[in-house]
């Protein structure tokens, strides 16, 4: 497992859990001179509708004693990061420095920067980063948090691994992990990790080729594996269950085979039958 701890950038920085309240109240704060700002651009023209997002809160994280200082002066300093972020959804966040249109984007994420700045940059100072605190994220896309507390999930909550491990936060794609290309992206995120289910086999299982997301969830399941279905659903969703034509009308088969047996015993992939769901080295029906 390939995990992407990292040391909290609390500490050092004198951004304390203590900080916690105060990133409340400033975010409160925060928001109602936001709302002025979205009146005003949205008045001026600045930014259309569609630039607001409709699903997540606009909650970005405060650091005690700091500002808002723009992208600009981040870039000064950073300015690998200017190449995509323009294309990536944060990039339209409504979020400026207050009483100016000068965008903050980079802050929604980062918190507010100007310490960080007068201290000449620096890891862990006075800079959040949230590939070692996902609640950041989770407080604008509070939808997502009751994935990764579901029984079978990605140990992001745990620390184990970050949000950035799969999402591009920077990039142009937010919802891809950084490089690649479509679905292609998003299995090479995940056999770098999970190497033995996305590795090539003699006998591939086409599905894997729409991507590992077709059959799991990529944040959190209620079912084992995070899997998307409990059950047979999972495959019938593709392979097509019919009734057995004349005599066998009463019969189940898929694929010209007939399963009425073979389903009371389990799922397709657990009692002894296709249990290379992944693909198989030694049997076209995947089977090990
Ligand atoms: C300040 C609030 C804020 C923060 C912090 C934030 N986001 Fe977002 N994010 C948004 C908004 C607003 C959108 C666009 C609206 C929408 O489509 O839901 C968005 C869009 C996204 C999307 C695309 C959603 C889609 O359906 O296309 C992803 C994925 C995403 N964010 C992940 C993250 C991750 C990962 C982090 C932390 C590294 C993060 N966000 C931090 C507010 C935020
Ligand atoms: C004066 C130059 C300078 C400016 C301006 C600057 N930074 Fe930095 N920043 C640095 C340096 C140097 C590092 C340490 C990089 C390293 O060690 O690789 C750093 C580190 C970081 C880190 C990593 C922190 C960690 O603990 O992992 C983040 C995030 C960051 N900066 C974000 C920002 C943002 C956002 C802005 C704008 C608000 C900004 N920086 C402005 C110089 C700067
Ligand atoms: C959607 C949230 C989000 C936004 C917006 C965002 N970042 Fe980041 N940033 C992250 C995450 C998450 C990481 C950690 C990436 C990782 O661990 O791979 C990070 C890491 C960094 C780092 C440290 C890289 C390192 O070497 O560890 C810097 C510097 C940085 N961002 C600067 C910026 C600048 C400049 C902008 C604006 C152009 C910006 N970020 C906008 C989420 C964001
Ligand atoms: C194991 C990889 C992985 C991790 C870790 C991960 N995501 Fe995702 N996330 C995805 C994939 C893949 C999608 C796209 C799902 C789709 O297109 O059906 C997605 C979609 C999203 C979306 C938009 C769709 C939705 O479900 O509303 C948001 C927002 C999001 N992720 C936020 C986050 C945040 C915040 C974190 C960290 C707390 C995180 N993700 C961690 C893989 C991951
Ligand atoms: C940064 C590494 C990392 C990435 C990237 C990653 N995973 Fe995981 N995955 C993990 C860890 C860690 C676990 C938890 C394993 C444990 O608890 O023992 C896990 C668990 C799983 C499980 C459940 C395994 C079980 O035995 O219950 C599945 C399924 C899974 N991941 C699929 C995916 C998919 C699909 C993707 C791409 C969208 C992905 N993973 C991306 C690290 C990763
Ligand atoms: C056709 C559906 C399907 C696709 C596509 C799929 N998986 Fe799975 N995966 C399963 C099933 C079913 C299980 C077994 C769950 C169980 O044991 O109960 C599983 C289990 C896993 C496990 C747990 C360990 C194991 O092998 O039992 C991991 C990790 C995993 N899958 C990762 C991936 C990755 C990575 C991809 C994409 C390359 C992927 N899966 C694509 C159906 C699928
Ligand atoms: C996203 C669609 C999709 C899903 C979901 C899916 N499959 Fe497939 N599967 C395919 C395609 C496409 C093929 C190759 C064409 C064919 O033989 O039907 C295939 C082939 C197979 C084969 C080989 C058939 C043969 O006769 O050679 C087996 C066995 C199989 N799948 C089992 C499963 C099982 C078990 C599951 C559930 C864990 C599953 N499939 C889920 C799309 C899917």
């Amino acid at each position: 497992m390939h995990e992407a701890p990292r040391s909290g950038s609390e500490g050092a920085g004198g951004i304390g859990p203590g900080a916690r309240t105060a990133t409340r109240m400033a975010s409160g704060c925060l928001r109602a001179l936001v709302a002025c700002g979205v009146v005003l651009a949205l008045a001026m023209g600045w930014i259309s509708c569609s630039s607001l997002g409709p699903r997540a809160d606009l909650s970005p994280p405060s650091i005690e004693g700091a500002t808002y200082v723009g992208n600009q002066v981040c870039l000064d300093c950073h300015g690998v990061y200017a190449v995509a972020f323009p294309a990536n959804p944060h990039a339209r966040l409504s979020l400026a420095v207050p009483g100016t249109s000068t965008p903050a984007t980079c802050e929604a994420c980062h918190g507010p920067g100007s310490l960080h700045v007068a201290a000449g940059g620096g890891r862990g100072r006075f800079i959040l980063n949230p590939s070692a605190e996902p609640r950041i994220c989770l407080d604008c896309h509070a939808e997502v948090r009751p994935e990764f507390q579901l029984t079978s999930r990605h140990p992001v909550l745990e620390g184990r691994m970050s949000c950035a491990a799969c999402h591009d936060p920077h990039g142009m794609d937010v919802t891809k992990p950084a490089g690649g290309l479509g679905w292609a992206r998003v299995n090479e995120t995940c056999q770098g990790c999970h190497p033995q289910q996305a590795r090539p086999f003699v006998f591939e299982h086409e599905a894997v080729r729409e991507g590992c997301t077709v059959c799991h969830q990529p944040h959190g399941s209620a079912h084992r594996a995070l899997l998307t279905e409990r059950d047979s659903h999972l495959c019938l969703r593709c392979h097509v269950q019919t009734p057995g034509p004349g005599v066998d009308s009463g019969r189940i088969f898929i694929g010209q085979v007939d399963h009425t047996d073979r389903l009371r015993m389990g799922t397709c992939w657990s009692a002894g039958c296709h249990t290379a769901v992944h693909g198989s080295d030694v049997h076209p029906r995947l089977f090990y």
